[in-house]
């Protein structure tokens, strides 16, 4: 099926690379034009060439930025139909965090297996700075916001639109050992039931997607421990971009115009109640 959104305007947060990316490929496919938003500026552009669409370089986190970016948006295309705030990062490039993720869970499993009790503990929260607390709350649950707020400002103008925000299961299961990534990606899904509330009787729908594990840049730090997500997967496998692009395209279009305010979440039967 092609033209599911044929003529919308799509702004996709954090799309050079992984989900965003895939989003971006398949909701040009479906007919749309797309604003590809990245940190990273070369990311954004390569994407940006690839889906004919354009790139705009900038933190979400840094709300001056995310305004000046929407007020592009306004000037180039006049409007915004889809809003992804998809950008995120989960261990920052942080080695020691990479380290503790793939040796602890495995050491766990070992003392399981051999009759435990488990004696290696996970420990993060007690290590957690402040710095890096406050950064994970930053990109995803203000920049979330930040964007929603700038968004809106043009969805409200033409009473409609469909935004799409990154949770995770890490925010509906929960998680050892991330605390601070949870309580965002919790925040996220507290923050898209709200605005689905308070933007409804504009005709803009707010919906949120809660993926499992899914094989991109973010998990690939996790390889060690990948064996036991695996065996906590009924599906038995992480997900591919493309498990999470097509819900994106369903939530984004017209089709689910009766949907507002959920938590889909691809996540191969890894948590099923929410
Ligand atoms: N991969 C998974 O298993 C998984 C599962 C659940 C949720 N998620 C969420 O999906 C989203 C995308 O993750 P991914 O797996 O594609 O990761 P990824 O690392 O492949 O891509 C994330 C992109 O976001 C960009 N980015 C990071 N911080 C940014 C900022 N402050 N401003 C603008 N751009 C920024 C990065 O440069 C990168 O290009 C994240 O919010 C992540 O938390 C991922």
């Amino acid at each position: 099926m092609t033209g599911r959104l044929a003529g919308k305007l799509a702004l996709i947060t954090g799309a050079g690379a992984g989900l965003g990316a895939q989003m971006a490929r398949r909701f040009q496919e479906e007919g749309a034009l797309i604003v590809v938003n990245d940190l990273r500026k070369d990311a954004a552009e390569a994407v940006a060439k690839e889906v004919a669409g354009s790139a705009i370089a900038a933190d979400v986190s840094d709300s001056a930025a995310v305004a000046d970016m929407f007020a592009q948006v306004d000037r180039e295309h006049g409007r915004l139909d889809i809003l992804v705030n998809n950008a995120g990062f989960a261990f920052d490039g942080d080695p020691e965090l990479e380290k503790r993720f793939n040796e602890i869970p495995v050491k766990q499993m070992a003392e399981l297996a051999a009759g435990g009790p488990i004696q290696t503990h996970l420990d993060m929260a007690v290590t957690t700075s402040d710095e890096s607390w406050l950064r994970m709350i930053d990109v995803h649950l203000n920049g979330t916001f930040y964007c929603c707020r700038e968004g809106l400002k043009i969805m409200n103008r033409q009473n409609s639109g469909s935004i799409l925000n990154m949770g995770s299961i890490m925010g509906t299961a929960g998680g050892g050992g991330s605390a601070a990534y949870c309580a965002a990606k919790a925040g996220i899904l507290g923050l898209t039931r709200s605005l689905a509330r308070e933007v409804v009787t504009r005709g803009i729908r707010v919906n949120a997607l809660a993926p499992g594990f899914i094989d991109t840049d973010l998990t690939a730090p996790i390889q060690a421990a990948r064996p036991f997500i695996e065996g906590a997967t009924p599906m038995g496998r992480f997900g591919d971009t493309d498990d999470i692009a097509w819900a994106a395209v369903y939530l984004a279009s017209d089709e689910a115009k009766f949907v507002t305010g959920q938590t889909l979440s691809p996540n191969g039967g890894y948590h099923m109640s929410q």
